[in-house]
């Protein structure tokens, strides 16, 4: 299998692109379920699972695509066309990958904001072999030509140029080898119902479970060659916002840590001690978790508040508190969205240790 990360054909290397307002700030890095751009590497890279059996949780999402392997290799036919959603830093990727490998077939990597000109997207689905998997990272961001490029393609298997202008314009048809699209997308809400309808296959990716998340950690250590106990990979688990991405930047955080103090295991201890330095708390929250929930309390009555005002006083982008923040405070229902605004919960409350 050969993998292949393509941006727009004048940035061939390119890995997708990641465009603010998601890109946190250096102090909440830690705890952001954006990749950073050294995480987008080859550290990366090394660590992520290449069979469905090596991908640790989503037991639903993975009995969907076993039988869709299944089917697809007894028909000797591609996959169906798969859009998953999801927050970031859940596997979604990950499993464009792992799907390729067990189809034996070539992967090609892009981005929606990489496919800004028509000719981008032609250039790599005129590159497609049979069965070959094309993974559009943010494809709820496709520019309208792009899209509309997209519907024969993935319906019929044929791409429509339009040759000249005005009224001496004629639309060629080129055949295309039958193919699989992977969408990918945080905001399955943004994307439009004819591209949603094209899809054969919806699939969302839940937040992990902490067991889960620690198989996930003791699997990092082994390749990263660290030890670790398995209350040490549960602490960090249950600190990590049911996300893999951070559970395995954690993992990391706390090996730096246990070398410093001369140490060769990390335990429970360990790890405790590690992740209240860099000020993770037992929830996974930060600090401007706990900003957000303490002003909404303080200034608003814990609520209801719209994000704009919660923006405002906290002085984050009203966006970011969306994308990066609130997803994982609602998870864990800290919050609920009502009608007229986010609401502190009683748990919220709790653990801020506050009535
Ligand atoms: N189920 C899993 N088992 C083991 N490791 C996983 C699993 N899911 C994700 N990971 C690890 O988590 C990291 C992030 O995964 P991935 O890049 O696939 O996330 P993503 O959903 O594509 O994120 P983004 O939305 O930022 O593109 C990878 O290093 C991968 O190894
Ligand atoms: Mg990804």
């Amino acid at each position: 299998m050969a993998i292949k990360r393509s941006g727009n054909s004048d940035n061939s290397a390119s890995s997708p692109k990641k465009t603010s307002p998601s890109i946190p700030s250096e102090t909440d890095h830690l705890l952001s379920p954006i990749s950073t751009p050294q995480e987008q590497g080859k550290s990366e890279d090394s660590i992520r699972p290449h069979s469905l059996a090596d991908y640790i949780g989503q037991q639903d999402l993975k009995d969907v695509l076993s039988i869709a392997i299944g089917a697809a290799k007894t028909r000797q036919d591609s996959l169906d066309h798969l859009l998953l959603y999801g927050p970031p830093g859940l596997g979604k990727t990950t499993i464009s990958l792992i799907l390729s490998t067990e189809m034996g077939v070539n992967c090609k990597i892009t981005a929606a904001p990489a496919l800004e000109r028509p000719r981008d997207i032609t250039g790599l689905l005129v590159n497609l072999k049979p069965g070959d998997i094309l993974f559009i990272d943010e494809i709820h961001r496709l520019n309208r030509l792009t899209e509309e490029l997209l519907y024969p393609a993935m319906e019929d298997y044929r791409l429509d140029i339009t040759i000249g202008k005005g009224q001496s314009a004629r639309i060629r048809s080129i055949p295309l080898p039958k193919f699989t699209l992977i969408g990918a997308t945080t905001k399955v809400g943004s994307l439009t119902s004819p591209l949603r309808d094209r899809f054969g296959l919806i699939q969302r990716l839940r937040f992990y479970e902490p067991q889960e998340l620690a198989l996930i950690i003791l699997r990092t250590a082994k390749i990263i060659n660290t030890s670790i106990t398995e209350e040490g990979a549960t602490e960090i688990a249950c600190r990590s916002r049911g996300t893999p991405r951070i559970a395995n930047r954690l993992l990391r955080r706390v090996r730096d840590y246990m070398q410093v103090k001369k140490l060769d295991i990390i335990t429970e201890e360990l790890a405790k001690d590690a992740l209240n330095i860099y000020q993770v708390d037992t929830q996974g929250l930060d600090w401007t978790d706990r900003l957000i929930l303490q002003t909404m309390i303080d200034q608003f009555k814990g609520g209801p508040v719209g994000l704009e005002a919660i923006g405002a006083a906290t002085g984050e982008d009203a966006k970011t508190i969306e994308e990066v923040y609130e997803p994982y405070l609602l998870q864990i229902g800290f919050l609920h969205r009502t009608p007229r605004g986010r609401v502190v919960s009683a748990p919220a409350y709790q653990h801020l240790q506050l009535t």
